[in-house]
């Protein structure tokens, strides 16, 4: 069964309460009960982590490859406009990643337009809601 990491950054475990208007009203624990569901039909398996820390997730990065993961979905909020350093541990891990913003980054404030930790995925998915992890979850399976 193929293993794939859901990686959530800083800011996300306030979903639910946080801008409902831009990131919508589920929580963080639906997001994760969402791609569960998809995960089982899907017949892969999931972990999921999210931090509020950036070297926390670097270092969870690392304990993930080294323990055999197989693929990355990882949504690092805000670090992902500014974190080399995340980009260079999901280079490190020389495995597929795909990044997803709930919200469009490209609709929002100039700040957002660039991702720093995008360049280390294989895809981008931005502005398709909860949704947008289920569709990266499909891709990461069929590679
Ligand atoms: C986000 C977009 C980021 O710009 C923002 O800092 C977030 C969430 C999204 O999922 O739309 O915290 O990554």
């Amino acid at each position: 069964m193929k293993k794939i990491a859901i990686l959530n950054g800083p800011n996300l475990n306030r979903l639910g309460r946080r801008e409902p208007l831009i990131y919508g009203t589920g929580t963080l624990a639906d997001l994760e009960q969402l791609i569960r569901d998809e995960a089982k039909l899907l017949g892969v398996a999931v972990t999921f982590f999210q931090s509020n820390h950036e070297g926390a997730l670097v270092d969870k990065i690392h304990e993930l490859a080294d323990a055999g993961i197989e693929g990355f979905i990882v949504n690092f909020a805000a670090y992902s406009h500014t974190s080399i350093a995340l980009h260079d541990a999901l280079k490190s891990a020389g495995l597929p990643a795909i990044e997803v913003h709930i919200s469009d980054i490209k609709k929002r404030e100039a700040f957002r337009h660039t991702s720093m930790t995008a360049a280390a995925c294989v895809a981008m998915i931005s502005g398709q809601g909860f949704p947008g992890y289920v569709q990266a979850l499909r891709q990461l399976a069929k590679l």
